[in-house]
């Protein structure tokens, strides 16, 4: 690659100050909200339009140049590092939002926060629901590329049954529209999907047009309290007030049933419901292990209906206590806390590494089981929090002395092995990206994995596309 060539080349096309190679910059964006770390790009490019874009892929076509593409830079799997060097192509310039009510619509440019998106779209009574962790900070053209998700996807689903349309730029430099505004079509291979969810590897998204919902009425939060004897498996014969005992997990699978507009069940584990509450200033009921916390969001009428039907069901199925959080300033604050978890854990070792598995709703419980019993197995420690009512939990890795890193290497190899022998997936909501590519064969065979890069062949031939992600081939140091 001649890189100081492109990089005048670069210039001269997108104007003067697109493109800066000063140390501070290179190392601002050199890494995101993962444990990856790589040495700084080459050039970090501002782009603030699709023009740019593709005068970017231009050069860097003719060049050889990797282009690692990046809007917030918030997420956790390495995916907008640049592994291979070569130029980032800052997104956050393409922050245009254009909320339309009357098409159930926004229009956002790659670079919008996704907290003004979700504040755009309340203005005029509507909810984009997807909310992941980085909400204050991440932005949409990323939140596409990973299919973000979130608490609320237990009623509303990930970003991917959001998305109606989107403006690419492909790594040869051309610029397509793929869906549009409509609520749904039909004409050709659905491409949008294809790029939803594909982590900036076949095209840069410059523009995404997103499915808004009507602004629910009412919202209900509820935080139930498990005790250890039924905070995982095994515990249906256990003794105690009520003979309905459910283990943590079964209960959460079975909620919907007495609210079926549940829109999040958020567990807590008992490090987690540790630090949750101290951020939040919340006491822990005595003898409490761990938390369920439960939304319900609809009409006035069914909120108030279904959340104390599942505040009494989770009574007699076994829960220690039961808060309804009826301040919206106490329940902000709990949502506060929520999101500080993924960073307080980063303080409490000198080493941390997350995972983000998926199960089946029904082998919740086994999921829950096996984060102790490799805990155990392994003298690390782990713990689990997050999207239990989608069978989606992030799996911690904790760790301060150097040493142990085999272990916890070996550690998440078995939480994967068994994540996949119960039909789940290695990832539910971050993606592979760097740091989970040398596990996707866990879960795929390899024709299948070759299939995907031969997909990603038709788009970037000459793999300029920020190489070395999903698949793998990239050696960063701290990988
Ligand atoms: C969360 C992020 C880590 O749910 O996905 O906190
Ligand atoms: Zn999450």
């Amino acid at each position: 690659m001649n890189i100081d060539a492109a990089l005048i080349e670069i210039e001269r096309a997108c104007g003067s100050g697109s493109v800066r190679t000063d140390e501070a910059t290179r190392v601002l964006y050199s890494a995101d909200a993962s444990e990856a770390v790589c040495p700084p790009p080459d050039a970090v490019v501002f782009a603030h339009s699709p023009k740019d874009v593709a005068r970017t892929f231009a050069v860097a076509q003719a060049r050889g140049v990797p282009v690692t593409p990046r809007s917030g830079g918030t997420g956790k799997v390495g995916g907008s590092v640049a592994a291979q060097g070569g130029i980032v192509l800052a997104l956050e310039g393409m922050h245009e939002l254009d909320v339309c009510p009357q098409d159930w619509a926004a229009v956002c440019g790659p670079g919008v926060v996704l907290g003004d998106l979700h504040r755009a779209a309340e203005a005029e009574n509507c909810l984009y629901p997807p909310d992941p962790g980085s909400l204050a900070t991440c932005q949409v053209g990323g939140t596409v590329a990973t299919n973000a998700a979130g608490p609320s996807a237990v009623k509303y689903g990930a970003t991917a049954g959001y998305v109606l349309g989107l403006q690419v730029v492909w790594p040869d430099g051309s610029i397509h529209r793929l869906g549009g505004r409509t609520q749904k079509r039909v004409s050709g291979y659905d491409l949008v999907s294809l790029m939803v969810g594909s982590e900036g590897t076949l095209g840069v998204i410059t523009e995404a047009t997103l499915r808004l919902m009507p602004k629910p009425e009412s919202i209900a939060t509820l935080r139930c309290y498990w005790g250890a004897a039924n905070s995982s498996k095994g515990t249906s014969s256990s003794k105690g007030a009520s003979n309905k005992r459910a283990s943590i997990g079964a209960w959460i699978q079975r909620a919907r049933l007495h609210a079926p507009d549940l829109r999040c069940a958020e567990l807590f584990d008992a490090t987690t419901l540790s630090i949750a509450s101290h951020h939040a200033g919340l006491s822990i009921p005595r003898g409490a292990e761990a938390m369920v916390l439960f939304e319900v969001d609809g009409d006035e009428a069914a909120v108030a209906h279904q959340a104390p039907r599942l505040a009494e069901a989770a009574l007699e199925h076994g829960a220690l206590d039961v808060v309804v959080e009826e301040q919206a300033a106490k329940r902000a604050r709990l949502w506060d806390a929520r999101r500080s978890i993924s960073d307080a854990l980063r303080k409490q070792a000198r080493h941390k590494l997350s995972e983000d598995v998926v199960v089946p709703l029904s082998r919740l419980d086994d999921l829950i089981a096996a984060c102790r019993e490799l805990s155990e197995e392994y003298g690390i420690v782990i713990p689990a929090y997050g999207h239990a009512g989608d069978g989606n939990l992030h799996v911690n890795f904790l760790w301060d002395d150097e040493g142990q890193r085999p272990a916890v290497n070996q550690a998440i190899r078995a939480l994967f092995e068994r994540t996949v022998e119960m039909g789940g997936a290695v990832s539910g909501e971050h993606g592979i990206g760097l740091l989970k590519a040398p596990f996707l064969s866990v879960e795929q065979p390899e024709p299948l994995i070759e299939l995907q890069r031969n997909i990603k062949r038709v788009f970037d031939p000459r793999g300029i596309l920020n190489p070395g992600k999903i698949f793998g081939g990239a050696s960063c140091p701290g990988c």
